[in-house]
């Protein structure tokens, strides 16, 4: 799919396009907008390509606009698609995953030798420095489906890297961990919450007594929709959440807001 220039994408437009639908080449807008709301996020579409149909009542693109909709949606621009999509990858900035794994919520400090932690999508493994560097003694299993980023997670015989999808993974029943530590894709091609899922699926895979700790889009703190209510109640139960200073991911190529959120497992479950 061929894009021009990359432009800005409004907080509200990226609400809308997570909530679109896409059908083929064609994209449905599920929300109700006024004149002027319709404008911007048609102006968005444009630059991505589409193109509005009345007929269809959709925009129409050259080709699947999954994709392009999910990278606009977790970056706040429209993507380059001269580039490359990258997957959601958006690498979590140092001193971030240092104060995630070291900071008081952690625990990752206080775990025994050989205890074993999972980086459910470790992207090139930001966050597995700083696990092994907060403790040297742990193990990490590093899951990240995309071969290349994979690579670059240094070798090392504390970690053990697996290409695959955290879907794939959590499939074949891994072993449970005593931590897990995220920064999971927020969206991916119509699956504009895929971090709810993933997060979930991660404290599935907690021993009893273990840590969550993870990064989360910010609409977590005040999207009204029951899904969100609900995670809020899940973390709130078990934990809390920490709003992180906006363009905290700026050098890693995205404007989204985001949050910490940390929750330990009941010590009976
Ligand atoms: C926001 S980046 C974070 C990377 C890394 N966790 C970090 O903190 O630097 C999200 C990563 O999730 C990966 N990803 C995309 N879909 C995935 C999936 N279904 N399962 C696991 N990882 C996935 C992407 O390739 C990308 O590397």
């Amino acid at each position: 799919m061929a894009v021009r220039t990359s432009v800005p994408v409004p907080e509200f437009v990226r609400e809308i396009l997570a909530e679109s639908r896409t059908e083929g080449n064609k994209l449905f807008l599920q929300t109700q907008l006024t004149q002027s709301e319709y404008k911007k996020v048609d102006r968005v579409l444009h630059t991505m390509g589409g193109k509005w149909n009345r007929r269809e009542r959709a925009h129409i693109f050259s080709s699947d606009p999954a994709e392009v909709i999910a990278a606009a949606v977790a970056s706040g621009t429209t993507p380059n698609t001269v580039g490359k999509i990258l997957e959601a990858y958006y690498a979590t900035p140092e001193p971030l995953a240092t104060h995630m794994v070291a900071g008081e919520h952690s625990g990752i400090a206080d775990l025994e030798a050989g205890a074993r932690v999972l980086e459910p999508s470790a992207g090139e493994g930001a966050l597995v420095r700083a696990i092994l560097h907060a403790n040297p003694d742990v193990h990490v299993t590093a899951v990240e489906p995309n071969p290349e980023r994979a690579a670059k997670i240094a070798s090392d015989p504390r970690v053990s890297v697996v290409v695959s999808s955290f879907e794939s993974f959590a499939a074949t029943a891994p072993g449970p961990f005593a931590a897990v530590v995220m920064n999971p894709p927020f969206a991916l091609p119509n699956r504009p919450t895929v971090w709810m899922e993933h997060l979930y699926t991660a404290w599935d895979l907690l021993v009893p007594g273990g840590q969550l700790l993870a990064i989360a889009h910010g609409s977590y703190t005040w999207r009204p929709e029951r899904k969100y209510q609900a995670m809020r109640e899940f973390i709130t139960a078990h934990g809390g959440c920490e709003e992180l200073p906006a363009r905290t991911f700026a050098t890693s190529g995205t404007e989204a807001n985001s949050v910490f959120l940390h929750a330990r497992r009941p010590a009976h479950l």
